[in-house]
């Protein structure tokens, strides 16, 4: 799996690649990223890589040419890394105007032979770039970053920790929140030691060594925190048949007694 990454600031990748679980992937090279300046593509002495908007209007816009000659070059570099492989892979703008970023999307690009990722800067990026090249664009969420960078490191995160091996404890993700293949619920609280930290203690259950008990409590757990913060994910497990009988009571019994502890 092979990233290229379109940015105006390569060197906020450097401590991304070399930290963390994630590691490990990149150095091994088990997902290869590759990071590519638009400026280096950029006319004239000051290599300019923005201007200003026609129609008027505050900020600056990304010149369509050095993004189009960077992207080029990156399907030449594809191309000869992988004769007669697959060069053409989707190109990916992180944008607000994207569509929402969630767990099914992180699963598809997960699986995939990876991507072009394209940082956009400033106002924006001139439209026709977009129009001859963009396949996908990405948002975080409703709110604006000041460039795309952060969202690139959020996707490659995303999808790194769900390669086979990433994690230390093979499998681990599968118990994470939003997973359809097990419920789409939000994950239960975790503790470790002390037993006693600061006055709090830990849940008496978790001590009892009863599995089944255990396994219960944070079911409830789960089922009474995404009911009270996401209400629509119970739903939407609800209508896919994803809870049981015994969800069905604690539920129940939740809105009945809505300050039960769970
Ligand atoms: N670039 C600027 N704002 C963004 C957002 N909300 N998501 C992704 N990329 C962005």
């Amino acid at each position: 799996m092979r990233f290229d990454v379109i940015t105006l600031f390569p060197e906020l990748f450097a401590p991304f690649l070399v930290s963390g679980v994630t590691r490990r992937a990149y150095e091994s090279g088990l997902v290869e990223v590759k990071l590519w300046n638009p400026r280096d593509f950029a006319e004239g002495n000051y290599r300019r890589v923005d201007d200003r908007p026609f129609g008027g209007g505050p900020g600056m816009v990304m010149l369509a040419e050095p993004l189009a000659l960077c992207l080029e070059r990156i399907r030449a570099d594809r191309l000869a890394a992988s004769p007669g492989g697959a060069v053409s892979v989707p190109t990916v703008l992180f944008s607000p105007t994207g569509g929402a970023l969630n767990h099914a999307a992180v699963e598809a690009w997960s699986a995939s032979a990876g991507a072009v990722l394209i940082c956009g800067r400033y106002e924006g990026i001139d439209q026709r770039f977009i129009n001859a090249f963009v396949d996908h664009e990405i948002s975080l969420g409703d709110f604006v970053l000041s460039g795309g960078e952060i969202a690139a490191m959020v996707l490659l995160d995303a999808v790194v920790r769900l390669q086979p091996g990433v994690l230390n404890d093979e499998g681990s993700h599968q118990f994470d929140s939003f997973n359809p293949a097990l419920d789409g619920l939000l994950d239960c609280p975790h503790y470790t030691r002390p037993e006693r930290w600061r006055g709090q203690t830990v849940p008496d259950i978790l001590l009892s060594g009863n599995h089944a008990h255990i396994e219960r409590w944070r079911r409830d757990q789960r089922l009474a925190l995404t009911q009270r913060v996401r209400p629509e994910l119970v739903t939407k497990a609800r209508a896919q048949g994803l809870l049981g009988a015994g969800d069905e009571a604690f539920l129940t019994d939740l809105v009945e007694n809505p300050d039960q502890d769970a």
